[in-house]
């Protein structure tokens, strides 16, 4: 087992395996996209493959594919496929914008991935294409089908944005009616690749409740996993349910069950650090997987308190703000 210096468990890593997308989310990244890294930066399948199993052996025991977008990068499926055969790994689960999604969606279930996050910000297709500056709603929304149909669970994460997408507030948690997925509201993070100011957090998550309450009153509160990201609530009679995720506010710190790595190979303790170790280039130095997991081990018995403590840390050092795409959710 894996703990860290403040005696959390760590099992969980999100790895992003590239930094493009074919979307360009209002919240995540300019319209003209980022300056998009070379393929000789990005780690190799093989590379990755290789630092998943050795946390593996360390005590991951799940595994989130995340971007930008997975399936912008070539060969994705050889990737997942490889992951899912790792022994030890208890599961696999990806989160995808769903624009290039459908044809796999069968492949996926055949892997044994039992959940896909799918980020969907609005149920209106004019709306769709003003937050993600694309038109591809039809898309998305049969990925959503196509997940349903191959019962496969379903999450849907919505960032809330002011004067974007608060009318879809109501409709979607009216989507979880008929519909067996959890609808997760997330609050609006200062990720956006520097595409516009980060003017603040105008919805956090008592607001985003607020909101919900209004409408329905008696929504109730469900019991939450120990290190479950979100509160999540049920409405009586509804076959799905709805989350709101304090990104922002960060409520979750001190259960933190996760890292990540970036698609250069850069650990990251926090999705707000800066990253703490570059496991891309630990490899190409030669390093054997001993090593390499002495490195790891190291970073671990490093890691901030919280995403405040790492935001301060990292404004220290840059002061620059990042996009989701290069970060992985
Ligand atoms: N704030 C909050 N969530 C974000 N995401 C991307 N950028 C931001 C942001 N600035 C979400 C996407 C996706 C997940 C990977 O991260 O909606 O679902
Ligand atoms: Fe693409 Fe996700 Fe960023 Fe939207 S949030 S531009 S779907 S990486």
């Amino acid at each position: 087992m894996l703990i860290d210096n403040h005696g959390r468990k760590i099992n969980y890593l999100r790895l992003a395996v590239t930094d493009r997308c074919n979307l360009r989310c209002f919240y995540c990244m300019p319209e003209d996209g980022l300056n998009w890294l070379a393929r000789t930066e990005l780690m190799t399948y093989e590379e990755m493959l290789r630092s998943c199993a050795v946390l593996v052996k360390m005590g991951i025991e799940k595994i989130r594919i995340t971007g930008g977008e997975p399936f912008v990068r070539k060969d994705i499926m050889q990737l997942l496929t490889s992951l899912s055969n790792l022994d030890g790994l208890k599961e696999l689960t990806l989160t995808t914008n769903g624009v290039l999604t459908v044809p796999y969606i069968g492949e996926l279930k055949k892997l044994g991935v039992k959940s896909v996050n799918l980020s969907l910000d609005t149920l209106d297709a004019n709306r769709f294409f003003a937050i993600t500056r694309r038109d591809e709603f039809a898309n998305v929304m049969d990925t959503l089908d196509g997940l349903l149909k191959h019962d496969i669970e379903v999450k849907i994460n919505t960032v809330v944005m002011d004067g974007k997408n608060i009318d879809d507030i109501i409709p979607l948690v009216e989507l979880t009616k008929n519909t067996p997925v959890s609808v997760r509201f997330i609050e609006e993070m200062p990720f956006n690749g520097d595409g516009h100011n980060y003017s603040g957090l105008q919805w956090d998550y008592v607001h985003i409740l607020e909101k919900i309450r209004s409408r329905f009153p008696d929504i109730e509160k469900l019991i939450d996993s120990p290190n479950s990201t979100s509160y999540n609530y049920h409405i009586p009679g509804h076959r799905g349910s709805i989350g709101i995720i304090a990104a922002y506010s960060r409520t979750f710190c001190g259960t933190c069950n996760r890292i990540r790595i970036t698609p250069q190979g850069q650990l990251k303790n926090c999705l707000y650090d800066d990253g703490v170790l570059n496991i891309r280039d630990i490899i190409r130095s030669g390093a054997n997987d001993d090593q390499l997991q002495d490195q790891l081990l190291n970073a671990f018995s490093h890691r901030v308190k919280d995403g405040w403590e790492a935001e301060h840390n990292r404004f220290l050092k840059t002061g620059v703000h990042e996009s989701m795409a290069t970060i992985g959710g």
